[in-house]
């Protein structure tokens, strides 16, 4: 079976192509010849996602699966959560991590999570599969590994940040990881 992640990302790609076996072959939006800007304007991650699988399924006829990611943080009601990537109003992941330092200033309620949902389009039906994972929000950056939120995100359990972890560590770990890893136990069982 072909099936396309809604993601340029070719070593993504390549990463879960590796863990899916030779049954499934994986096709990226470069391979499909997709290259439009596909809309993301939901309100929650699971409505970008299947925004993004869907698109490709109705365009393309392709099953497909896309993901969407973020950060929440009980004490600012849930956000960035789907404006993560642009909470400061640019892309700068720098701006980004000062403006929740600065919304959360001294506040004790440092707790968060980073989450990902994966939306699977088979045949016009969809499925849905979440990872996340807990923690809290430092008060200053820590680490320079990873990317985004990294350097301001210390998981339950550990004292140190996502910044400071081998990528891994990381991966053992993450909210991307776990969405996949069900992603994946999902399609081995069917395919
Ligand atoms: P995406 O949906 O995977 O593109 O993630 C959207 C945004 O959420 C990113 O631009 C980051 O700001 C943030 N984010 C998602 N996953 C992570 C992570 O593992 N570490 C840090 N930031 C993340």
């Amino acid at each position: 079976m072909e099936l396309v992640f809604a993601s340029n990302n070719q070593h993504k790609v390549e990463e879960i192509q590796a863990m899916i076996g030779s049954t499934i072959k994986l096709k990226s939006l470069r391979d499909i010849g997709c290259t439009e800007e596909i809309p993301e304007t939901g309100r929650t991650f699971a409505e970008n996602a299947g925004q993004k699988s869907r698109f490709v399924y109705e365009k393309f006829g392709l099953n497909c699966f896309a993901d969407d990611s973020g950060l929440e943080i009980d004490a600012l009601g849930g956000e960035p959560g789907v404006d993560s990537a642009h909470y400061s109003g640019s892309r700068n992941f720098e701006q980004n991590m000062q403006l929740v330092l600065d919304k959360l200033g001294d506040s004790e309620n440092r707790a968060a999570r980073f989450k990902t949902v994966i939306s699977l389009i088979i045949e016009g039906e969809e499925f849905l599969f979440e990872g996340s994972v807990e923690g809290r929000i430092t008060k200053s950056r820590t680490g320079t590994g990873g990317f985004g939120y990294d350097p301001i995100f210390k998981p339950d359990g550990y004292d140190i940040s996502f910044a400071e972890m081998s990528a891994d560590e990381k991966n053992r770990i993450s909210h991307r990881a776990k969405a996949t890893e069900k992603l994946i136990s999902f399609l081995k069982s069917r395919y």
